[in-house]
């Protein structure tokens, strides 16, 4: 893999040839598109348009049709309680998650990760021996990267990994819909680090895990953490053809 800059392509999907329909070229442009806003803008998103964003990613698949997810959306004070009380939960107490996370990250894994970390410090400056500024980035998901909005996806606990499966193609989707409406989102993770602090603070009933949360919002343009792009693995590199 190789880095890629804000203006470099990041797909070959969209290379255009006989078979090239509307759809797939809207879709491919979506995809290369797209991509996780690390520095929002502080103005809202119109009710409307949040509305029209929940509305396309109800349209994702699901086990069974169970649409095990479940979101609060915050707005106006709604967030910006849920940042400060979050941001003196972090300062104040140990993680604690819904879900195991990542056990380790070892071999291509680990290497992934390091390069799209290494980038992501180099697109701001924090040389590899930085520590403080790296955890001073990291700091910044519960900020919510100054977003005015957060979208906290929850899941039936009875549904196990496959609910959880069904909520993060919730995710995709969102995210996807999102880039449609001329809006800049990022899932996080790292806010799950703090679930059972995020579930009594939206008064999320026992019966459901938090999986994720998902900024959005409209991207700063000027900020330098919005210019940095990863890359994806060659098809050869996950996919193994059965022919026979
Ligand atoms: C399930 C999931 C959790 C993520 N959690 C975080 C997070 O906590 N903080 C963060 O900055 N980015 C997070 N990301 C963003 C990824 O780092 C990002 O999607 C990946 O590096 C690919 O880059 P792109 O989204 O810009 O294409 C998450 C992405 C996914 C899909």
């Amino acid at each position: 893999m190789s880095p890629s800059s804000a203006e470099a392509s990041t797909s070959q999907a969209s290379t255009s040839d006989a078979f090239t329909t509307d759809a797939f070229t809207t879709l491919s442009r979506l995809l290369d598109d797209r991509w996780t806003c690390r520095k929002f803008l502080p103005d809202p998103v119109p009710q409307e348009q949040i509305e029209r964003l929940l509305t396309m990613a109800q349209r994702t698949p699901s086990w069974c049709n169970t649409q095990p997810w479940q979101v609060v959306v915050t707005s106006g004070r709604g967030t910006e309680r849920f940042r400060e009380e979050l941001a003196e939960h972090v300062r104040s107490q140990p993680p604690a998650t819904d879900f195991d996370f990542p056990a380790q990250y070892a071999g291509v894994y680990r290497d992934r990760r390091r390069e799209c970390g290494f980038q992501l410090y180099d697109t701001l400056g924090i040389s590899k021996d930085d520590a403080d500024g790296r955890v001073r980035q990291m700091l910044r998901n519960f900020e919510l990267f100054d977003a005015p909005h957060v979208a906290v996806v929850t899941t039936e606990a009875d549904l196990g990994v496959y609910g959880a499966v069904d909520c993060g193609l919730y995710v995709s989707t969102f995210l996807l819909g999102a880039q449609s409406l001329g809006l800049a989102a990022a899932p996080q993770a790292a806010l799950a680090s703090y679930s059972p602090f995020v579930r009594e603070h939206f008064g999320i009933p026992e019966n459901r895990r938090f999986v994720l949360g998902i900024s959005f919002g409209y991207a700063d343009p000027a900020a330098p953490v919005n210019a940095f792009r990863t890359s994806r693995a060659e098809l050869d590199e996950v996919v193994t053809w059965s022919l026979s």
